[in-house]
């Protein structure tokens, strides 16, 4: 099927949204585009080849040419787009944070399933082509059970004034990017493990904001994981995306945005952009290449847009925008009390999971194996213990 889109929002999400729906089916159409200001609408569809621009935000969802809307609008007019589109009937794509708290998260999901229409989350970076890959290995058990999970986005902040000011954006560092650090671990912990509660470290170190600019978080799932999140906008050197997954079996490292095989020195630079929150153009640079790509936009578009002419679910819904937002609501109470807070989540869907043990290694009939380790003399060293007494003991083979 051919999709007729309206794009609200020509900021730079809109940037790369246009980019990556314009490239990656070769089908789809965006019909229309709506921003706030006449002239950015209209700069913005002669620059994409858009045929509609309008700055009324229920027009350019009624529009009867559009089938989809895309939401890519600061954080507060999330809820009031996405009932727009549910009460019109629109297939409905919304950028992160789904709504600035869970309440209105739930609304937002709530609306979308009353309306049966199709709804989609767009996290796009558990869509990076490395994350799609690691996520594949770690569904197979290459990593054996989950333990930890760890994401990190930190940068020296947003790129425009209502991210900074919380009656747009909901919150700081931890709205901002924790939501993606939290949907991250969650995909790689399971989406059926049910996160229990959070722990939540949160300042404003550098800025003159009321909202934080760098929070470290631990979110607690059922199956015994933990999420670890790290976000900042007062980093500096660039964009810092990484994560890492560790497993009893296994441990993966990711790293998204600098040092990842284009490194290059220039004295003089060579004009402008490098990357998405790159501090200048001249010494040693990290250009990304294909940046909609590396951030997972395309695969993210053609999951939304194939599940939705499959009549399949995609990857990531308004449901996980809720259930990131309620993690976050929590992050908020620890913060402010100290203290671990459990996540409230009035509508939880997963499986009511049984946390497997780890399974306990034998060593012979009455010792389990706790580790092996081939010391620097050449010994090896074997850690037991015994099944009856408890008792650790340790065995050195000479080599
Ligand atoms: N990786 C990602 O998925 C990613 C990256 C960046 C931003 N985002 C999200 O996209 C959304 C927009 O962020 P952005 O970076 O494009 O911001 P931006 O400031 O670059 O652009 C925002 C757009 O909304 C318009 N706008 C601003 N205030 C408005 C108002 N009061 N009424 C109507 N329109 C208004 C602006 O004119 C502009 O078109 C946010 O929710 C943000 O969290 C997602």
């Amino acid at each position: 099927m051919n999709h007729q889109i309206a794009l609200l929002g020509t900021g730079l999400i809109g940037r790369f949204y246009a980019m990556s729906l314009l490239n990656f089916r070769g089908r789809d159409q965006i019909s229309l585009v709506y921003s706030r200001q006449a002239q950015s609408a209209q700069k913005f569809a002669q620059e994409f080849n858009i045929p509609h621009w309008t700055t009324d935000l229920a027009q350019a969802i009624q529009h009867s040419q559009v089938d989809t809307v895309v939401i890519g609008l600061p954080n507060y007019l999330h809820k009031q787009a996405a009932l727009l589109a549910a009460e019109a009937g629109k297939a409905v794509l919304c950028t992160k944070p789904l709504a600035t708290n869970a309440a209105d998260a739930l609304e937002m999901l709530e609306a979308v399933e009353r309306a049966g229409v199709f709804h989609g989350y767009l996290e796009d970076l558990v869509y990076t082509p490395k994350t799609l890959k690691a996520l594949d290995s770690v569904k197979k058990g290459a990593l054996g059970k989950v333990l930890w999970a760890r994401s990190r986005e930190t940068h020296g902040g947003p790129h425009s004034d209502w991210f900074w000011m919380k009656q747009y954006s909901g919150g700081g560092a931890i709205v901002d990017m924790g939501c993606h650090c939290i949907e991250i671990a969650r995909n790689f912990i399971g989406k059926e493990c049910r996160p229990i509660e959070v722990s939540c470290w949160a300042d404003t170190q550098v800025h003159p904001i009321e909202t934080e600019d760098h929070a470290v978080g631990l979110v607690r799932y059922d199956s015994g994981a933990i999420g670890q999140f790290e976000v900042s906008w007062t980093f500096r050197g660039g964009m810092d995306l990484r994560d890492e997954i560790a497993g009893t079996e296994g441990t993966i490292w990711l790293n998204h945005w600098l040092r990842t095989g284009l490194e290059m020195f220039t004295n003089v630079g060579s004009a402008g952009y490098v990357a998405e929150k790159a501090e200048g153009d001249t010494g040693w640079l990290f250009p990304v290449g294909d940046e909609i790509g590396s951030l997972g936009y395309v695969k993210m578009f053609l999951d939304m847009f194939n599940s939705m002419d499959a009549g399949k679910t995609p990857m990531e819904t308004f449901y996980d925008g809720y259930i990131v937002n309620a993690v976050i609501d929590a992050c908020y109470k620890a913060t402010n009390t100290k203290k671990w807070e459990p996540v409230e989540l009035a509508a939880w869907r997963g499986e009511h999971y049984t946390p497997t043990e780890v399974a306990l290694k034998d060593y012979d009939e009455r010792h389990f194996l706790i580790k092996e380790e081939r010391m620097p003399n050449g010994r090896l060293k074997i850690i037991l213990k015994d099944k009856v007494s408890g008792e650790i003991s340790q065995i050195i083979q000479e080599e």
